[in-house]
């Protein structure tokens, strides 16, 4: 019998495809989520695609004693921590709540696998943290926390520190902190993919929202990068790479260093305008786009070495670009937009 485990922000984008993979490879998982950003039908789905509906805990994780009630009873082995805010626009805002939120909820979490014995974790950080380090190709190597351009990525920069010192402070605690690049597509089945509630900020769910008709156009941030053709550039993984990557870095938990630090990302780098002509062709049709000014606190370029995660983890992406278009085309019709 497969260990058990709590997927926070098991609902979730990121949660859900990670949720399906993880079955799929044998374990019994169990979700915790307060709903916030995702939707309860998830569950329906991913019984749909795995035959397995797991177990869904309703739950804030600041709410203690909520969250005490889940551990004591789960019995699990390992807890992969999706929960968190990640609206880069509000977290600039409403800062205090996304350190409420993600610091405090990463506490009290931490807190409570303390006291019930659960000592392993996979944490979603993001390649935010590296800042902007003058390279466009991230290493591990490279120093974090340095120039983040949001209280967002202080949040994981602060978790990813915060998790260092449990290490740290207990031989039995171990810890993989995976940097994503950026995650975008959807289950080959199209019963899973990116729905956030309210307004989006990636541009994949804003194309998203283009398609179906409740944004006129996209706006481009910006043509006059030093790119090749002036449009940011950066790494998009499939959302089933990600999630792949999470059961391969679960895998290598026990026995290893007490933190381990990997980039998930392709190590290709596509501009805004590739996107947009990806997607096109992919869908049949123009996506209306026009260029405005640059976003602030965007970098012109960055990409992941994946090099560590590929060596060590044996895990490598695997769809292309097209793949990734294809795959949200058919979740968008199978959610009933015409495209
Ligand atoms: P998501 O919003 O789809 O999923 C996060 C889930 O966490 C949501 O279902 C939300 O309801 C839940 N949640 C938030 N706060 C909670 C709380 N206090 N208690 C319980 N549940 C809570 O986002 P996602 O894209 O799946 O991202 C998952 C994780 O990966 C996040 O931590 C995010 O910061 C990180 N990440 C995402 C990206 C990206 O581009 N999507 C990039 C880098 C890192
Ligand atoms: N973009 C547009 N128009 C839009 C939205 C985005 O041109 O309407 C451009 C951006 O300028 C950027 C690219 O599309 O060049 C991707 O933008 P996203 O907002 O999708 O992603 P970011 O790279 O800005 O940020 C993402 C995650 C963050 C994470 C960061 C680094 O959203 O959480 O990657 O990993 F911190």
């Amino acid at each position: 019998m497969k260990e058990k485990i709590l997927i926070t922000g098991g609902t979730g984008y990121i949660g859900s495809h990670t949720a399906v993979e993880l079955i799929d490879a044998g374990y019994e998982v169990e979700i915790l989520d307060n709903l916030y950003n995702s939707k309860a039908g998830v569950l329906e789905r991913i019984e749909e695609i795995t035959g397995v509906k797991p177990n869904f805990h309703e739950v804030d994780l600041r709410d203690a004693e909520a969250l005490a009630k889940v551990m004591a009873e789960g019995g699990f082995g390992t807890v992969m921590h999706f929960a968190g805010l990640k609206a880069v626009g509000e977290s600039v805002e409403e800062p205090l709540r996304y350190y409420e939120n993600n610091v405090g909820g990463t506490i009290n979490l931490l807190e409570c696998m303390q006291e019930y014995g659960v000592h392993k974790m996979v944490f979603s950080s993001s390649a935010t943290v590296y800042g902007d380090p003058g390279e466009v190709r991230y290493t591990e190597e490279m120093p974090a926390g340095r120039e983040l351009s949001s209280p967002y990525g202080r949040t994981k920069y602060f978790i990813e520190e915060m998790l260092k010192d449990a290490a740290r402070s207990d031989a039995d605690f171990r810890v993989t902190i995976l940097r994503y690049f950026n995650p975008i597509g959807a289950h080959k089945s199209g019963l899973l993919g990116e729905d956030p509630n309210g307004r989006p900020n990636n541009l994949m769910p804003i194309i998203m929202k283009v398609v179906a008709g409740e944004i006129p156009e996209l706006s481009i941030y910006g043509n006059d990068y030093e790119t090749n053709d002036g449009t940011a550039v950066r790494d998009y993984i499939h959302v089933v790479d990600l999630a792949r990557g999470h059961v391969a870095a679960m895998q290598k938990l026990d026995g290893g260093e007490r933190v381990q630090i990997y980039n998930l990302g392709s190590g290709k780098g596509t501009s805004v305008l590739e996107m947009v002509k990806a997607f096109s062709e992919a869908a049949g049709v123009a996506l209306p786009h026009k260029v405005v000014a640059r976003r602030p606190g965007d970098l012109a370029e960055f990409y992941a070495d994946p090099s560590k995660a590929n060596a060590e983890l044996g895990w490598h992406t695997e769809h292309t670009i097209e793949e990734m278009m294809q795959d949200t085309i058919n979740y968008l019709r199978k959610s009933g937009v015409e495209v």
